[in-house]
């Protein structure tokens, strides 16, 4: 992967006891697999003033194509391509794409239509804390599914990409989303907000999806307006990791 310099790095200690920056620097890390639409509305919410406590300091695309990196050049925000080279080397481009975020000071990740899983080195190496956004209902806390308000078990969807995930919901009543920390274990961690929606009898992929994202989008935006919450369940997740 290339992503800026990255060996004056390894000298940089990690960053835990410090104070919570503010406004907090952002990465939005995203894909072609994706439409960039989380973005735009991190985007929107920023420019409304909605979101002092956060700065976009940098847009992360792992193909050149990917209609994000078209919104961030509209908005002028910095952006970057990140090689991912084959699958022998994901841990090390984990690694780097770590080492290049402490680099430039970036506080929360956000990984909204990011395609690419990151390896254990990219969790040990990034200093700051990273929130997914996952179409799909994340079990609670101590492990049993998530119910939906009619007492039905809510599809995780873990490992299921966009599309595929939002087919899973229908046919059911309700469909939702989750903002949550990421941890190694993909479309897992500590919850920071979900969304609920109800499936229509009519509903497609794509009219469930465009109300599903409507929801994601304010649950994103609702998440970054407290970045020290972020922090905390960061650290929750990191403890009972062990
Ligand atoms: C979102 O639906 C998110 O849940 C999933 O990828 C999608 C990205 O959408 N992880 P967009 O690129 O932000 O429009």
């Amino acid at each position: 992967m290339v992503l800026g310099e990255t060996s004056a790095l390894r000298q940089i200690p990690r960053r835990e006891t410090e104070e919570i920056p503010n406004p907090v620097r952002i990465a939005v890390l995203i894909s072609n697999k994706g439409t960039g639409t989380n973005l735009q509305a991190i985007i929107d919410a920023k420019e409304q003033g909605r979101l002092p406590q956060i700065e976009i300091g940098l847009v992360i695309s792992d193909a050149p194509d990917a209609k994000g990196l078209e919104r961030a050049k509209k908005h002028r925000l910095a952006y970057d391509i990140a090689r991912f080279g084959k699958l022998a080397h994901r841990d090390e481009d984990s690694q780097e794409l770590g080492f290049s975020l402490n680099l430039q000071r970036i506080g929360v990740v956000v990984m909204a239509g990011w395609s690419r899983i990151l390896t254990r080195p990219y969790f040990e190496t990034f200093e700051g804390a990273t929130v997914n956004v996952h179409p799909g209902m994340l079990p609670n806390p101590d492990g049993s599914p998530f119910l939906f308000p009619d007492g039905t078990e809510a599809p995780w969807n873990k490992g299921l990409m966009t599309e595929k995930a939002v087919a899973n919901f229908l046919g059911g009543k309700y469909a939702g989303s989750t903002v949550h920390v990421a941890t190694i274990d993909a479309d897992s961690g500590p919850v920071l907000e979900r969304t609920l929606v109800e499936v229509l009898p009519d509903d497609s992929v794509d009219s469930l999806y465009d109300r599903m994202k409507r929801e994601e989008w304010a649950a994103l935006v609702r998440t970054l307006e407290e970045p020290e919450k972020i922090f905390e369940a960061a650290k929750s997740g990191n403890d009972s990791d062990g």
